[in-house]
């Protein structure tokens, strides 16, 4: 059975525990310590945990890579085609671009004359893939629409909750990383073609965050709040752009292979000891793609534990505001 998302330790990715050797352990600490400090991205971004998801999720990129070839691939995929299939070559932006891993962009930047990305923050390897592209610019907005909103707040109740309301993306930006500004735009023309790229799922997390801080609100009000973040998300994505495509993760399976002498006729099956609902309940019908994203294989979090994420990709995402079963 899946269950909902636990509703404590939801720090985002987290280091893992990985055995290396002291130097080495050493350095990569440095090395994510000076990531900290000197990347440039909003002060929000680094007060409400955002560049620290950010510097473990490169880590564990690092770590785990390797095993995520399949994953990169899927998505890659699943992205060009959508693009291949809209019509508009204009303007195209990308939601939780993060480090680029997802996004294939050299076809993007090649297919449309302008790509705006658009994440929380932009890691060195990010902004330098970005800038071998004339027609590739970055942009900081906080996605959920609410995690600005609760920062520093106390909710006594139901009402004290903001309605998340995603930000208006101006498009084209041009020039250096900018700020997108948090106002609804002047009606303008959408963007030919947006892709979120695995942000659906994360986006409650940091709200969520803040509101175990500093609420009295009931576990219930807690997910129905999740889930209302989710449904906007999915909900501004047709007003954003023409044509829109959709990579989330909708279950976390963790497993662990038992130790000791090899169980059930000599195979080492791993056994499932938690699924968990990364969408809050949220139901959506099955993707045009799905598979499998080996997220953290051991021994990132424990020596026999493994976490793998079932993915689901659409070529077009536009209508699933309106639910739809899985
Ligand atoms: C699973 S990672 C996606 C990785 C990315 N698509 C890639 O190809 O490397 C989720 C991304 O969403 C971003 N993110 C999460 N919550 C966000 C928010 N509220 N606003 C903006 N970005 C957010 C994170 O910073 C991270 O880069």
């Amino acid at each position: 059975m899946t269950v909902a998302r636990p509703l404590s330790g939801m720090e985002g990715e987290g280091a893992g525990a990985v055995t290396l050797p002291a130097g080495d352990l050493g350095r990569l600490m440095l090395h994510e310590a000076l990531t900290w400090l000197v990347t440039p991205c909003p002060a929000w971004a680094r007060r409400l945990g955002y560049l620290n998801a950010a510097v473990a999720f490169e880590a564990r990129a690092r770590r785990c890579g390797t095993h995520w070839a399949e994953h990169r691939a899927a998505c890659h995929d699943l992205i060009e085609t959508a693009a291949a299939r809209c019509t508009g070559r204009r303007r195209a932006v990308v939601l939780g671009s993060g480090l680029l891993v997802e996004v294939p962009l050299a076809a993007l930047a090649q297919r449309f004359e302008s790509v705006m990305l658009v994440d929380a923050v932009h890691l060195a390897p990010a902004r330098r893939l970005a800038a071998a592209y004339p027609n590739v610019t970055l942009a900081y907005a906080e996605l959920s629409g609410c995690a600005l909103a609760l920062a520093g707040r106390t909710v006594a109740g139901r009402g004290d909750l903001p309605t998340p309301v995603p930000p208006a993306l101006v498009p084209p930006v041009t020039g250096p990383p900018a700020l997108v500004p948090l106002e609804p735009a002047p009606p303008g023309e959408p963007f030919d073609f947006a892709v979120s790229a695995n942000v659906l799922s994360q986006l409650p997390l940091q709200p969520l965050d803040a509101l175990h801080k500093g609420s009295a609100l009931d576990d219930d009000a807690v997910l129905e709040f999740a889930r209302a973040i989710i449904r906007a998300h999915l909900a501004w994505l047709p007003r954003l752009a023409r044509s829109v495509c959709l990579i989330t993760d909708t279950v976390e399976v963790t497993t662990e292979t038992a130790a000791g002498p090899r169980r059930t006729g000599g195979l080492d099956r791993p056994e499932v000891i938690e699924q968990v609902d990364a969408l809050y309940g949220v139901r959506l019908p099955p993707g045009d793609r799905q598979w499998v994203w080996r997220l953290a294989p051991a021994p990132e979090l424990g020596a026999r534990v493994s976490q793998q994420n079932l993915m689901h990709g659409w070529f077009e995402a536009g209508h699933l505001a309106d639910g739809g079963l899985r």
